[in-house]
């Protein structure tokens, strides 16, 4: 595979570990820091092994070729991965990760120490989880952190200010997978601290973390649910939002992404994404995956639609074997968090398409405590809607009842 090899190499030649930049408190439409709060971001070196696999899939290089890729994943008689699988790919090196974390100023509520460690889903880097417009509206970061809790959020790699390497063989859900295992023992290890702590400028000490909870979006619970899976130990609790295992599970199939190739929907924007980098194309297809008109304010769906990120053909079908693994090991408290009008994941209605005893028994004997809750009228971007704040505080009660 040359020519990926090459792209690789380029890739990684263009980008440095440096390009985050110091938070400072200022204005609503600031990322970053209030007088509650105090963030820093920046690039994190973060090492990671992984065993990838080499597959057959149309490759794509222009919006032309985009429709056969489509075609190719959702026809029926495509052999599934298994069949279509070369070999594995060893993936072992040191990725350039953009992090922002976030303390409470004040441990007024005694959760400083708890650490809560956020993943985006597909189409998302971490400003999921920091909506920038009207910020103590929806911004997941915020309300987290006013209710007592220190956040790292990051871009998964592939995505916002983090490495973009090859779309095919190296960004795949086993390696993303291993990344968050690689941020977690960094944070459970001091290092994460040790890390932060030249980002703190001005008196505030890092806290030395004790509780982990992992929360996810999406493809973002995939992998937070692969890792209580892979690694029951590392995970104090978790919370997976748009994310459940059932019968209506991608029956949208690819076709539902309405995708774009990224350079090409954005030339400028997406500049650094090369071959086999997939982008919801319009504002339409956007809202129709993620958003529930009915709680849906106007300037959210404007907003979510200029933040998005491209996601990789490496992710698409590698993600298969990782999907709805049980977490037979995982001892804490687990909610499952769905937008009731879910159109991905629970074709269009979570209502009564699972049985928590079933799931119980099946995914997550050990776990100590477990719900699904349907947040009434949102989509499958939960945070991108109207009353997002009062189902974190759903959330975080449901933490609290468990004494995290
Ligand atoms: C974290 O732990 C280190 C080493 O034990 C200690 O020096 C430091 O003061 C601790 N930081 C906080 C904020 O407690
Ligand atoms: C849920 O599953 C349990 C255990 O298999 C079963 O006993 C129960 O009847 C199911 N509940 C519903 C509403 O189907
Ligand atoms: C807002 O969310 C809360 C928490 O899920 C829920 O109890 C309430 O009914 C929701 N309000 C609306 C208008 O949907």
């Amino acid at each position: 595979m040359p020519r990926l090899n090459n792209l690789y190499f380029w890739f990684s030649a263009c980008l440095s570990y440096t390009r985050g930049s110091l938070a400072s408190p200022t204005s609503d439409h600031f990322h970053g820091s209030t007088p509650y709060m105090t963030c820093a971001t920046w690039t994190l070196p973060v090492a990671a092994t992984a065993d990838n696999v080499i597959f057959d899939v149309p490759h794509v290089d222009s919006d032309i070729d985009v429709p056969d890729y489509v075609w190719y994943e959702d026809t029926w008689s495509t052999p599934n991965l298994a069949a279509r699988t070369r070999s594995t790919l060893h993936v072992d090196d040191t990725f350039g990760i953009n992090v922002q974390l976030c303390m409470p100023t004040l441990d007024t509520k005694g959760k400083r120490q708890i650490l809560q460690i956020a993943t985006p889903g597909f189409g998302f880097d971490k400003r999921y989880w920091d909506v920038e417009v009207e910020s103590d509206k929806y911004s997941y970061v915020r309300a987290a952190v006013k209710a007592g809790y220190s956040i790292l959020t990051y871009d998964r790699l592939g995505t916002g200010l983090s490495d973009k390497p090859d779309a095919y063989n190296i960004v795949q859900a086993p390696l993303q997978v291993e990344i968050l295992k690689s941020l977690t023992i960094l944070a459970r290890n001091g290092e994460l601290t040790k890390a932060a702590e030249p980002h703190f400028a001005g008196g505030l000490a890092v806290s030395n973390f004790t509780k982990f909870v992992h929360i996810g979006h999406s493809f973002g619970s995939t992998v937070t649910n692969a890792l209580q899976a892979q690694y029951p130990e590392l995970s104090d609790g978790a919370i997976q939002t748009g994310w459940l295992v059932s019968e209506h599970l991608g029956t949208f199939g690819q076709a539902a992404f309405g995708y774009q190739y990224a350079r090409q929907n954005d030339p400028i924007k997406f500049n650094d994404r090369g071959s086999g980098y997939i982008v919801t194309g319009t504002k339409n297809s956007f809202q129709q995956l993620f958003l529930a008109k009915a709680l849906l304010d106007p300037k959210m769906l404007n907003y979510g639609n200029s933040i998005k990120q491209p996601g990789t053909v490496g992710e698409g079908a590698p993600t298969g074997p990782i999907i709805g693994i049980p977490a037979i090991d995982f001892k804490g408290p687990l909610q499952i968090f769905m937008g009731e009008h879910d159109f991905p994941i629970c074709d269009g209605d979570c209502k009564g398409v699972y049985n928590v005893t079933e799931l119980k028994k099946s995914s997550f004997p050990k776990a100590s405590a477990l719900e699904v809750y349907i947040q009434p009228g949102t989509g499958h971007g939960c945070a991108l809607h109207k009353n997002a704040t009062a189902g974190y505080q759903v959330m975080f009660d449901f933490l609290d009842s468990n004494g995290l």
